[in-house]
């Protein structure tokens, strides 16, 4: 009896052991079309960009493993909230929506909402789209805050339709294609299809400024907290801002190419 207690005590602290030995593994739930903050690397196939690089720089400094899951933006929150995720990194924007369902770590980066336009385009200005008498098609990615805010400024207020497109790439593809009048969306992404799309152009003025964060679900505060400590020490000594300078200035040259 003491021999078989005794090889059970053994068996399990090397089952421990091996627990501990292998780090734990968080998983971040991203939309990859929304180029530079993450988006599928050509060569590699892997999902990559300014999300993913600082999150796996967070989760070294933390000591996890990182897998990264793309899913559909309208997911996102729904699933950090569920625990079938254990934060989000999407270039979403905090809102006070948002914030009733999931907690947001400090922020990262500033988004701006902006037009696309063929380049040939009677809109010249986001005030084009909401003056008396405008009918015009606007698309954006489903679920977003361009959504948000061209649902409530447009389609609410009776200057227009709202098509909503799974992801900003499907959006600008019904641009291309003579579907849509024009596309809201992120100011990075924006540069990105523009430069990567013949014949369209991004509208001088800006619609709405956001501040873009991580998401966790409100019971996870250890980890938030774990993850804001990472995030300020990766600020501090220039690791962030490195990893996002790099990918804003290819990002330019792309669009200065074009
Ligand atoms: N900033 C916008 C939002 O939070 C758009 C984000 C879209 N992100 C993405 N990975 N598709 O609603």
């Amino acid at each position: 009896m003491k021999k078989i207690m005794s090889m059970l005590l053994v068996l399990s602290m090397l089952l421990m052991g091996a627990a501990m030995a292998e780090s734990e593994t968080l998983t971040m739930a991203t939309n990859a079309a929304f180029p530079p903050y993450e988006y599928y690397d050509d060569e590699t196939g892997e999902v990559t960009g300014i999300d993913v690089e600082i999150a796996q720089a967070i989760c070294d400094k933390l000591g996890y493993e990182l897998e990264v899951v793309d899913a559909d933006f309208d997911s996102l929150v729904p699933g950090v909230q569920s625990g079938k995720y254990d934060f989000s990194m999407a270039g979403m924007t905090v809102t006070e929506d948002r914030l009733q369902s999931v907690n947001f770590s400090d922020t990262y980066a500033t988004g701006v909402q902006v037009v696309i336009v063929p380049e040939d385009s009677a809109i010249t200005s986001i005030d084009d789209l909401m003056t008396e008498g405008a009918d015009y098609s606007v698309g954006v990615q489903q679920g977003t805050t361009g959504d948000i805010c061209a649902t409530e400024d447009i389609e609410d207020a009776g200057f227009g339709t709202v098509e909503r497109f799974k992801t900003g790439t499907d959006a600008v593809l019904a641009l291309t294609t003579g579907k849509l009048d024009c596309v809201i969306i992120d100011n990075e992404p924006a540069k990105n299809f523009v430069a990567a799309n013949e014949g369209l152009k991004i509208l001088d003025t800006e619609y709405v400024v956001e501040e873009y964060a991580a998401c966790f679900a409100k019971e996870n505060t250890e980890l938030l907290d774990a993850f804001n400590g990472a995030l300020a020490e990766l600020t501090e000594d220039g690791t962030v801002p490195a990893i996002i300078e790099k990918y804003l200035v290819a990002n330019a040259e792309e669009a200065a190419a074009e």
